[in-house]
């Protein structure tokens, strides 16, 4: 019996009946309104059996992040991923990209261990049949020694996946039911086509491309990013540069949550801002910081002369890979060697996200401990700061319980309205897209 006080830990197995159930008691906090929103229960973090299932009817059904384009950006680059449990390959032809399951059409062994340059041709090591980088096979040793009527190579070509890029990622989907990537992201082409990412790279300085093992849920990590409550007492130095109170609420339509400060730096320190800003940036582009988690696994911190990208591979309930890179807008830190005094400004900017990344990781981890060893009960979001979070689970649970993923309905964006947007006063600058809106429907964005 418990002590006083003390909630009994949850019963995570007499739960897992609801986990895929759309009106499941489970569920019920994450489907209310911002203002009566809760936490999600502690299985969702901790649970290997909720693990499991997550990868199946969340991983295996969303447009998951795999890849930056650069990483399959020649033709002869095969790149090998594991989403929703499965592992795919990835390649490029003079026709585009190209996904396949990592997958033999003989007996189905694993074509590649790793990424590798495959010189067009992509050949099984047991029988050494081969698939050109379209996925078709182009030859099968031997095997017509005693030919078979019923043989025809253009009915075995590798098992295809849905693989679309946006920007400066590569994304995978499982799922033929799933809406287009272009529905799933929403309004975010339009909102960041100014940037013009598809042209922004990654340079060859040290630390550009860096991968942390983080010991807890990849959700802790995505929230941990969505939300500011804790910017003050997590992220001192971040707080200095993207004040509390210049933050604005940065979500059309589109699976992802986000979050805009405007200006960015505040008057303490202005050092991660001296890196070539990208050209064409609009008044308030040029002014803000750009914060979205793409859902299910990608964080864009988006500046105007860089960006921080965090795309996460989830390992296990409490363990999560997370990759981080560095992408920079054509200039001098992407052409060619870039100068001494460019090197210094981006050392500074690196060690100013790998010290916030730091802290991250130390308060996910430890959030990740207090679920899994303590357990207690999801208490409520604070709707000034925390809509996001109701946003993101919002997600989760539409992932994880609609019968099919053709039902899913894309959020729909913060304006105009205003009952979503507590707390938020008129960003002074907003962003064009929601300028534009604003004028269409007679109505400040924030209204
Ligand atoms: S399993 Fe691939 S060629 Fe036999």
């Amino acid at each position: 019996m418990a002590a006083d006080g003390i909630q009994p830990v949850a019963d995570w197995t007499q739960a897992e009946a609801e986990w895929t159930q759309p009106e499941a008691e489970f569920w019920a906090p994450q489907r209310n309104g911002v203002d009566a929103s809760f936490a999600m229960q502690p299985a969702v973090y901790a649970d290997d059996g909720f693990f499991a299932a997550e990868q199946e009817r969340l991983f295996g059904r969303a447009w998951v992040a795999v890849a930056l384009a650069g990483e399959v950006a020649r033709p002869g680059r095969l790149l090998v991923r594991s989403v929703g449990g499965r592992s795919v390959l990835l390649t490029r032809s003079d026709a585009g990209l190209h996904g396949f399951l990592n997958s033999c059409r003989h007996r189905g062994t694993e074509l590649a261990e790793r990424d590798c340059d495959i010189a067009n041709t992509i050949r099984c090591p047991y029988h050494r049949w081969h698939y050109s980088a379209d996925g078709r096979l182009v030859a099968a040793p031997l095997f017509d020694e005693v030919p078979r009527d019923d043989f025809d190579m253009a009915n075995y070509g590798l098992i295809r996946v849905r693989t679309e890029a946006w920007g400066p990622l590569v994304f995978v989907c499982l799922n033929d039911d799933t809406p287009p990537l272009e529905e799933w992201l929403g309004d975010l082409p339009d909102r960041f086509a100014a940037y013009g990412f598809s042209e922004w790279r990654s340079t060859g300085l040290d630390g550009a491309a860096r991968t942390f093992d983080v010991a807890a849920n990849w959700k802790l990590i995505v929230e941990n990013f969505a939300e500011y409550y804790h910017l003050p007492w997590v992220h001192p130095e971040l707080a200095k540069v993207s004040r509390v109170p210049d933050h604005y609420r940065y979500q059309g339509p589109g699976m992802y949550c986000g979050q805009t400060t405007t200006p960015v730096s505040g008057d303490e320190r202005d050092d991660w801002l001296t890196l070539p800003a990208a050209a064409g940036l609009d008044d308030s582009d040029a002014a803000s910081g750009r914060f979205v988690a793409l859902f299910p696994n990608v964080t864009l911190a988006v500046l105007p002369s860089h960006m921080f990208l965090m795309v996460l591979e989830p390992l296990a309930a409490g363990r999560t890979l997370e990759h981080c890179t560095f992408l920079f807008p054509p200039g001098p830190m992407t052409a060619g060697e870039p100068s001494a005094e460019l090197r210094t400004s981006f050392e500074i900017t690196r060690r100013f996200w790998i010290e916030v990344n730091d802290e991250y990781i130390d308060i996910c981890e430890r959030a990740q401990r207090g679920i899994s060893l303590g357990g207690a009960p999801p208490g409520p979001l604070a709707p000034r700061f925390e809509e996001p979070l109701n946003r993101f689970h919002k997600m989760t649970a539409d992932l994880m319980t609609l019968p099919s993923a053709a039902d899913l309905t894309v959020p729909a964006g913060d304006r105009p309205g205003g009952v979503d947007l507590y707390g938020s006063e008129p960003n002074p600058l907003p962003p064009a897209i929601e300028s534009a809106e604003a004028a269409l429907t007679g109505k400040t964005s924030h209204s």
